[in-house]
């Protein structure tokens, strides 16, 4: 499933490498920073594997930090980011569980998204978290929130990752997808994302996200709305 695009060897690994911790520390307000491995080793880059049994796990790079990381924590109860944004509402209703099928209560679902226009909350400069927020489930499990439909986007290509995927023949952009950690004590913790049938660029992502269960319908359910239902299965921590 993972594929070598090309090696970048000696001089030309280090420029690349230092153009993207340049690039990285800038994005996060740190302009001085130039080392490229603290930048790399930032909790905004994972890259996590399947744990027997459990969901589907994908690579991400998380464009702004979540409520927890933030000092928004009211959006620990918000339930629908749609208000005041353009596009299809879409709900969201799932439960988490673990592998055995017990519902696993107070579970928490940190989930983030673009929006329809494939845009990031970063991205647009906004005062007020936007299309983000983390939700507990309740005591059967469960959990659900309205949002909007998101929309694909291209990596920036403006920057060394940029020239690195010009020079390939592969796309440089992700499918429309919405992203979710999925955490409860004596479980671990699933990093992972939901792909709509249908998306383009499924076949094409540019980061090699997608995985065949990670793609669900998001259903026309009425004229309003979509709707895609998706339960998560957590393994008991290791
Ligand atoms: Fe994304």
């Amino acid at each position: 499933m993972y594929r070598s695009v090309f090696s970048l060897e000696g001089e030309e690994n280090i420029s690349f490498r230092e153009g993207v911790g340049t690039r990285c520390g800038r994005e996060l307000g740190r302009a001085s920073r130039s080392n490229t491995e603290a930048a790399l080793r930032r909790r905004h880059y994972f890259c996590t594997r399947r744990r027997r049994g459990a969901e589907e796990a994908a690579l991400f790079f998380r464009v702004s930090a979540s409520p927890r990381e933030s000092e928004n924590a009211d959006l620990w109860s918000a339930a629908d980011l749609a208000e005041s944004i353009g596009g299809g509402r879409l709900h969201v209703v799932g439960s988490v569980c673990g592998v055995e099928g017990s519902a696993i209560p107070n579970a928490t679902v940190d989930f983030w998204q673009a929006d329809h226009e494939g845009n990031y909350e970063a991205q647009l400069g906004a005062d007020e978290p936007r299309l983000r927020a983390i939700l507990s489930t309740d005591a059967a499990g469960k959990f659900d929130f309205w949002t909007v439909m998101p929309l694909g986007y291209t990596i920036p290509m403006d920057g060394p990752v940029g020239d690195l995927i010009g020079r390939t023949a592969i796309s440089n952009y992700r499918p429309a997808h919405i992203h979710f950690i999925v955490s409860a004590p004596g479980f671990g913790t699933l990093v992972t994302h939901l792909f709509p049938e249908g998306a383009d660029y499924l076949d094409d992502d540019v980061v090699f996200g997608v995985r065949p269960q990670l793609v669900v319908p998001f259903k026309a359910v009425a004229a309003s709305h979509h709707e895609v239902r998706y339960d998560f299965v957590l393994t008991a921590s290791d």
